[in-house]
């Protein structure tokens, strides 16, 4: 089997879904592997050496979607909302695709992948058992988030982080709050930590409070409590407005008295709930820093623009998406260990075998003999069961 990996075509993405360091484990396994020529550069991982590795670079575009037998990207059609489509014309029935699909975003994107006729497996449906947790590409692409969110605050901050003492006297140190301490929360606060701030936390799912304490970071309690914080997927589960409207209410006091506030309260498929409201960023002092992480479903700050950084109430406010591609080294790297312990699990002596028993496999698998087939994905869109066998 050959497994091809194009250029990413995302506008400025910099990332690479395979790194030559995997490509040794994927020819153990009976895996061939070819690149298109300057797919991993951006990264920091020349042609040349996916050659000393034994990939094959190949200079057309198309002719990589050719020869694979696999696809392995990281932002395929859905994901890639820009120009994800140009590649449509390049797949073909029976070829396998693998990356992020954004498979809870619009069923139209998914029904044009099933009509090329591919077996496509989203990476984003991955279950959360300690089985799949070396193939979790968003907790990768979380952690990365929640570390380049702090050092964005930190660079945009007219404060320094860390407390000192000088002779030109003593400094405080700032001030940072996460709210929603899920993997890229977590990481956040390890990551302020590390740069001397005080960093507290907050997040509806009690769970979350041993885990922020044990990074050091101060865990909010608000009077509150959510229904069924969690699902069984792992995943925050959305509560009802009023549930909301108390959180705004309580988490007033803690915003205001922060230097950054980094969000991350997503929930799966669902628009992000509205924690900061733009009376809340009113409060704020001048120079103070929001961080959206949920920017890209709406936010969790009333004031968030998609996709900018902006400044309302002289507190700047950044809602970009793409911060795990600002990081395309690492990002590549995690992906790619993620995507190859995937691969190996479908690929049973060189060939793809779909065992739909197998839960990581059944999950993922979104497309296949042209239509959705993935449960999860007809349940959230209310398709009636699909045709086929699958
Ligand atoms: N393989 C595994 O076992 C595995 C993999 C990944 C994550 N996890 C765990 O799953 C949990 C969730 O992590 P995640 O990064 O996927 O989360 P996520 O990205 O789905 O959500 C981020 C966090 O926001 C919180 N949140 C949502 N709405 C909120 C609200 N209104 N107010 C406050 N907080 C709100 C959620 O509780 C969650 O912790 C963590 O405990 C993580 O360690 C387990």
């Amino acid at each position: 089997m050959i497994v091809g990996v194009p250029r990413e075509i995302y506008p400025k993405e910099r990332r690479v879904a395979l790194i030559p360091a995997v490509v040794a484990n994927l020819k153990k396994a009976g895996l061939e592997v070819c690149v298109e020529a300057g797919a991993g550069l951006a990264a920091g991982f020349p042609d040349k050496e996916y050659e000393e590795k034994g990939a094959k670079i190949i200079a057309e575009r198309a002719e990589v979607f050719r020869a694979a037998d696999m696809i392995v990207q990281f932002l395929c059609h859905g994901a890639n909302d820009k120009n994800g489509g140009a590649d449509l014309p390049l797949l073909r029935k029976g070829q396998a695709l693998v990356g992020f699909l954004r498979p809870l975003g619009d069923v139209k994107t998914l029904e044009e992948v099933a009509a090329c006729g591919v077996m496509s497996f989203a990476v984003e449906l991955m279950p959360r058992t300690t089985r799949a947790q070396s193939m979790d590409a968003l907790s990768s692409m979380a952690t990365i988030c929640g570390y380049k969110a702090v050092l964005v605050a930190a660079e945009t901050l007219p404060r320094m982080f860390p407390m000192l003492t000088t002779a030109a006297g003593t400094i405080a140190p700032a001030r940072v709050l996460i709210i929603g301490a899920g993997v890229a929360g977590l990481q956040a606060i390890a990551t302020a930590r590390r740069l001397g701030a005080v960093a507290s936390a907050y997040d509806m799912r009690p769970a979350s409070k041993e885990q922020v304490e044990s990074l050091g970071g101060r865990f909010v309690e608000l009077p509150i409590e959510a229904k069924d914080a969690q699902d069984a997927r792992g995943y925050g589960k959305a509560q009802d407005e009023s549930f909301y409207a108390k959180q705004r209410e309580l988490l007033g006091n803690v915003i205001a008295e922060s230097n950054v506030v980094i969000t991350a309260a997503v929930i799966p498929g669902k628009k992000s709930p509205v924690l900061v409201t733009k009376e809340m960023v009113a409060r704020m002092a001048p120079g103070s820093v929001i961080v959206d992480l949920a920017a890209e479903r709406g936010g969790n700050c009333e004031l968030t623009k998609p996709d900018e950084i902006t400044l309302e109430h002289n507190v700047t406010i950044i809602g970009e998406y793409n911060l795990a591609g600002t990081v395309p080294y690492h990002a590549s790297q995690m992906y790619a260990k993620n995507v190859t312990a995937f691969l190996l699990h479908l690929v049973k002596d060189g060939k793809l075998q779909l065992n739909l028993q197998d839960e990581i496999i059944r999950e993922t698998l979104v497309t296949r003999d042209g239509e959705v087939v993935s449960a999860r994905v007809r349940e959230f869109f209310g398709l009636p069961a699909p045709v086929g066998k699958a």
